[in-house]
């Protein structure tokens, strides 16, 4: 898979890639992330990628030209199943949107930032739009990691059995389980006895259980 993030804050976005298992998955070629800055490919001298809004009022709005120009250069080069806007009225990111995406070859993610980007990029460039949530962040970049992430770590080959994302939240719409490691006492606090006992049968149903009744407590909306 191949993800082209375009944003005016790249920067923002390279730590998300440059650690621990999305590190490695870029390391080991299961994916190729590009963080590309927007600014090289302004139009105008001055270099300029954002303009005050037709109409007034506050804040700015990112060019239609530049975002043109980039996604243009890009398609060029390679086909795209789907240029993605991260936008707080966008729809709700997913475990089942997750898995969407990571099944398809190359993806394009549009940052928006400051006020947001002309409407006409939008309307005739974007192909989908995406939230990570319902609360504001102050640009797309940081949702444009988490997108990443979550569609990175469903990739062939990125987890091994140990971190496998089968035994994931939400994969299976029910919560994880509690997980424990050593001491298997700490100030009198006590580990289950059951995942102790080297019974995997038990363990497994016990797990099972945990995640159902967390989930009915948690979050029953996801058993419905
Ligand atoms: Cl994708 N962008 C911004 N700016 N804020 C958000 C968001 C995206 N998702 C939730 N809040």
């Amino acid at each position: 898979m191949r993800i082209d993030i375009i944003s005016a804050v790249p920067e923002l976005m390279s730590s998300a890639f440059g650690h621990s298992i999305l590190k490695r998955a870029i390391k080991n070629q299961l994916v190729e992330v590009n963080l590309i800055n927007l600014r090289d490919y302004a139009t105008s001298k001055q270099r300029q990628i954002d303009d005050y809004a037709f109409g007034g009022g506050a804040g700015m709005v990112l060019m239609i030209e530049p975002i043109a120009a980039c996604i243009n250069d890009l398609k060029s080069k390679n086909s795209y199943d789907e240029v993605i806007y991260m936008s707080p009225d966008g729809e709700l990111l997913s475990q089942k949107l997750c898995n969407h995406f990571s099944l398809l070859k190359n993806l394009i993610i549009l940052c928006g930032h400051y006020k947001g980007v002309d409407e006409r990029v939008r309307q005739h460039l974007v192909t989908r739009e995406v939230s990570i949530g319902d609360y504001v962040l102050s640009g797309g970049e940081l949702a444009a990691a988490v997108l990443s992430d979550a569609v990175i770590r469903l990739l062939p080959g990125v987890l091994n059995d140990e971190t496998s994302a089968l035994s994931d939240s939400f994969q299976d719409n029910l919560l994880a389980p509690p997980v424990y490691t050593r001491p298997a006492e700490f100030n009198s606090w006590e580990v289950p006895p059951i995942l102790l006992s080297g019974h995997t049968a038990n363990i497994d149903k016990w797990r099972h259980e945990q995640s159902l009744e967390r989930t009915r407590a948690r979050r029953p909306d996801l058993l419905k």
